[in-house]
């Protein structure tokens, strides 16, 4: 085994960073014969330097991130700082200064992975990245190395953890968005502000990041259609739970059926309970991926937290520094086959929608005319009569009218909601739900 240490640079000692660090510590003996190499924390960069950091030798501690990645002697720099800048500049500056990267920044990949792929290219570097999307659970590596012989043509997944909680709290107590947000927040599963992850914007970062490896192409943040799962109600559950299904916000990366475009989207959808995905409860995450060769795969795990991501963080930091060793890179981006990524309207699902309607006679008929001139074809019809919406002032009471359609292109079914929504008869569309995973 060589005795000279390779230096490790730790951008961030937070959640995430302060295990990494304790398990580099922990671990040293196990994680020098894996590489054949000792590993050295060579310096840890803070914002706050004053902060007690527990089993951190206080020498090793800066406010100069920029300083510390241009040192010079630097082999491998771990990026658990987040966001865009700083992180983006330092870890091109690593690069340029003769650093690999591990990285668990999914927003920074997702919005600049092509360049910094690209700039780990040019300087000869690797960047590797597999606690950015769902921590602990390995799933990048899966797709850019076990599965680089196959073809995969889907890839679902339940990627934060935060918004999986909220739904299962919703459909296992019957709770309320605000209730189950509220527990999520009192527990530590949601943040202060939820923003990004009950929006979806952390799960549509992953979506882009997920989309791009397993298609080999460039899918961009900006590609990644995207709602959030503010909207969804206890009465959603209900009619998801006549229908056999739970209800989840999935990120969804699929080729199109003639192969020659990609979609990538994050959504609340039913899923049914049949399905691998409708079983993930809690805040855990999961990803099942399709492929041609080897058919359907599940991955499972804790998507979040400082242990479960500083394992994948460790997992990157060994491969790094073999390759380092072996004077070698690993698989940079793969981007060659160039498919073009198409808009949401174009993609091919099935849609349960809820309206709210007058309750006489000649309104499904009417509906059905609306579904089937959009090139929507019904699967089911429920039709309920609403007693307390009795109106007897004008025309009779208020029925709700749950539709299940075969699979449609989303614009055909927004061109259908509009002109619903048209209808005199049609009061409201009180829901729309993408049915998945069927
Ligand atoms: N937390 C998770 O469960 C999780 C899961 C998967 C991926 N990730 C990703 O991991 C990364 C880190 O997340 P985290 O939860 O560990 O964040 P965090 O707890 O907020 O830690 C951020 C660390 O970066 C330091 N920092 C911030 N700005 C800095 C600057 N300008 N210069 C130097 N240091 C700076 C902070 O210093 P102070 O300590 O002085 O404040 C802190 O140590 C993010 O990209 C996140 O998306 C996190």
């Amino acid at each position: 085994m060589r005795t000279r240490p390779l230096k490790v640079a730790l951008l961030g000692c937070g959640v995430v960073g302060s295990e990494v660090a304790r398990i580099m510590t922990a671990h040293a003996e196990d994680l020098a014969a894996r590489i054949g190499a000792p590993v050295e924390l060579a310096g840890v960069a803070v914002r706050r330097p004053g902060k007690v950091r527990e089993g951190i030798d206080p020498a090793l501690i800066t406010t100069d991130p920029t300083a510390l990645v241009k040192r010079g002697d630097i082999d491998v720099v771990v990026e658990v700082i987040g966001g865009i800048e700083p992180a983006r500049g330092l870890i091109t500056e690593a690069f340029a200064h003769g650093a690999s990267v591990v990285s668990a920044n999914k927003a920074l990949l997702a919005k600049d992975g092509a360049a910094l792929h690209a700039a780990a290219a040019r300087y000869g570097r690797d960047l590797y990245y597999e606690a950015a999307v769902a921590g602990a659970i390995p799933l990048i590596r899966p797709l850019r190395e076990s599965l680089a012989g196959d073809k995969v043509n889907r890839v679902l997944g339940i990627v934060n953890g935060t918004t999986n909680f909220i739904l299962d709290k919703m459909d296992t107590t019957g709770a309320g968005y605000q209730e189950a947000l509220d527990e999520a927040t009192a527990l530590g599963y949601a943040e202060a502000d939820p923003t990004a992850d009950v929006e979806g914007f952390d799960a549509a970062a992953k979506a882009a990041i997920l989309a791009g490896i397993a298609f080999h192409t460039r899918v961009r943040l900006d590609d990644v259609y995207r709602e959030g799962m503010t909207e969804v109600t206890s009465a959603d559950f209900a009619s998801a739970r006549a229908m056999g299904c739970t209800i989840k916000l999935l990120a969804i990366c699929e080729r199109a059926a003639d192969g020659g475009s990609v979609t990538a989207r994050v959504h609340p959808a039913m899923l049914p309970l049949s399905h691998p995905l409708a079983s993930v409860r809690e805040a855990y995450n999961a990803v099942f991926v399709e492929s041609e060769a080897a058919g359907r795969l599940m991955f499972y795990g804790p998507g979040a937290g400082g242990s479960p991501t500083a394992s994948a963080v460790l997992g990157d930091l060994v491969a790094v520094c073999r390759n380092k060793l072996g004077e070698a890179t690993g698989p940079g981006e793969s981007a060659y086959t160039n498919l073009p990524v198409s808009a949401m309207g174009e993609v091919v699902t099935r849609y349960h929608i809820s309206l709210d309607v007058a309750d006489k006679p000649g309104v499904l008929a009417q509906v059905a005319t609306v579904f089937a001139e959009h090139g929507v074809s019904i699967d089911t019809v429920r039709q309920q009569s609403r007693p307390d919406f009795q109106d007897t002032a004008s025309d009779g009471g208020e029925a709700s009218l749950v539709v299940v359609t075969h699979r449609a292109p989303d614009a055909a079914l927004s061109g259908t909601v509009e002109a619903l929504r048209g209808l005199d008869t049609v009061r409201g569309v009180a829901s729309i739900m993408r049915v998945e995973g069927e």
